[in-house]
């Protein structure tokens, strides 16, 4: 099973960002506990602050992994074009924000992506990408 994380602008400031929002740990840190955790995934990550170069990751994975974990973070609001990409691949995406979008400000109230994913989490904190990777072995069991 191979699966892809993608995450969008300023998530590589993870654990120095809004620490009382997004938390302490640092992305890459979070990450080798998930690959421990799940030996039998194969797991690829990729950030990017910009998002024309987010559209053409999801394009490199989107037709050969078999699930993206995708944050896309502030252009979560902002990109038709990301919307457009997830809805172009082939590949499910699951949407994933670490903080509750819907108990902030109206405008992380919208999202491009949701509509075109399996499905979204948020609010739950890293524990979010974790989950995500969970739905994505169990569907392959089916
Ligand atoms: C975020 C929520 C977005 O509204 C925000 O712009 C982010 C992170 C989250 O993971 O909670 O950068 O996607």
């Amino acid at each position: 099973m191979k699966i892809a994380i993608i995450n969008g602008p300023n998530l590589n400031l993870l654990g120095k960002r809004e620490t009382e929002i997004y938390g302490a740990m640092p992305f890459e840190k979070f990450l080798d506990e998930l690959t421990e955790k799940f030996p039998a995934v194969e797991f690829s990550y990729y950030q990017s602050n910009i998002e024309g170069e987010l559209i053409s990751a999801l394009q490199l994975v989107g037709f050969e992994y078999d699930g993206i974990i995708l944050n896309p973070a502030g252009y979560t609001h902002t990109s038709v074009a990301i919307g457009d990409a997830v809805a172009a691949i082939r590949t499910p995406v699951i949407e994933v924000h670490i903080s509750n979008v819907h108990a902030r400000e109206d405008f992380r109230k919208f999202s491009h992506v949701s509509a075109k994913a399996v499905g979204s989490i948020f609010g739950l904190g890293l524990r979010g990408y974790e989950l995500a990777v969970e739905w994505f072995l169990k569907s392959a069991e089916l």
